[in-house]
């Protein structure tokens, strides 16, 4: 029987979840489409209905809907529940089950594409929203020594350690983003993680930095989550500051990969999604999509 699985978010843009994950279905001979739906605030609940009576068998959820899902499962991994949202849930009969795949894919990206075992290491987060929240304690889980979290808005890092103060045995500076202490920190760091949406084509500051590039350093890992464009100016600075770099492409991919296990209980190609996922970015060149 054909299977349905579906992304669903809003906006969606030009998602590239359903490329990558048709691409994997496809090459695996299963008999299944992945597509995108599309859903505006308010009209989530008649996807979680769809999926739950069959109409869907597995869905990706991403912004603004990850909290919402997570009170819609009817169980949930510990990992999810930390951080009270689910990017992937699985259909078993009319039983949903919600996992957080975002947490791994960093991990994995981190550790697979980036050569880079935050154990013990100190490292700069940059934003404070979910992603964040996903990578925060995802160098947690990782035993990383300590977290300078750095935000525009220092009610919302507050609010951040706040939230995982109890899941986390680690102590968590705040700084504002143009806070000079921030220098500092980033001096002393091997890892430096970028969340915020400065740089992302369609974003509010495509052209900009998050920090100035005489901040960087090489040796420094700078992981900027964003995958559109591939060079953010973030990354580009880096490379020109020596650092070694890190692009969201393959977070997406990992994250992805982590959904498609749960649903199909196969290991997906995961190198022929990196390179559809490559090819797509380099297409948004050409078509001038952003
Ligand atoms: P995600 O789920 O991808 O983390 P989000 O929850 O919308 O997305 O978080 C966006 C992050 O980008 C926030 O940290 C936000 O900072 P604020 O808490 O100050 O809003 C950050 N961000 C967005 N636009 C920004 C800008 N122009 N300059 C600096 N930070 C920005």
């Amino acid at each position: 029987m054909s299977r349905t699985y579906a992304v669903i978010g809003w906006p969606l843009g030009h998602s590239l979840s359903p490329i990558i994950q048709q691409a994997a279905l496809s090459s695996m001979n299963l008999d299944a489409k992945y597509i995108a739906l599309p859903t505006p605030p308010g009209e989530e609940s008649a996807r979680f209905d769809d999926l739950r009576q069959g109409k869907l068998d597995g869905l990706n959820i991403t912004i603004p809907h990850k909290q919402t899902a997570f009170n819609v499962v009817d169980a949930h991994t510990s990992e999810a529940a930390v951080l009270g949202a689910v990017n992937t849930i699985v259909r078993d009969g009319p039983y949903l089950r919600g996992h957080n795949t975002d947490l791994y894919g960093f991990d994995q990206a981190l550790r697979t594409f980036g050569s880079f075992d935050p154990t013990g290491v100190q490292a700069v987060v940059l934003g404070a929203g979910g992603s964040a929240r996903a990578i925060v304690y995802a160098l947690g889980l990782a035993n990383a020594r300590s977290i300078v979290l750095a935000n525009r808005t220092s009610v919302n890092a507050h609010a951040l350690v706040t939230a995982m103060a109890t899941a986390m045995d680690m102590s968590i500076e705040v700084r504002a983003l143009d806070d000079q202490q921030l220098q500092e920190d980033i001096a002393a760091s091997t890892l430096l993680v970028n969340t915020t949406s400065v740089g992302m084509a369609g974003g509010p500051a495509p052209d900009q930095s998050p920090v100035p590039k005489n901040w960087l350093h090489d040796q420094l890992l700078v992981f900027d989550i964003v995958y559109r464009p591939v060079l953010t100016p973030l990354v580009s600075h880096a490379q020109a500051a020596g650092s070694r770099t890190l692009g969201g492409l393959e977070m997406l991919v990992l994250q992805g990969a982590a959904s498609f296990r749960q649903w199909t209980k196969q290991e997906p190609p995961v190198d022929l999604m990196l390179k559809v996922g490559r090819r797509a970015l380099a297409n948004d060149l050409h078509n001038g999509a952003n």
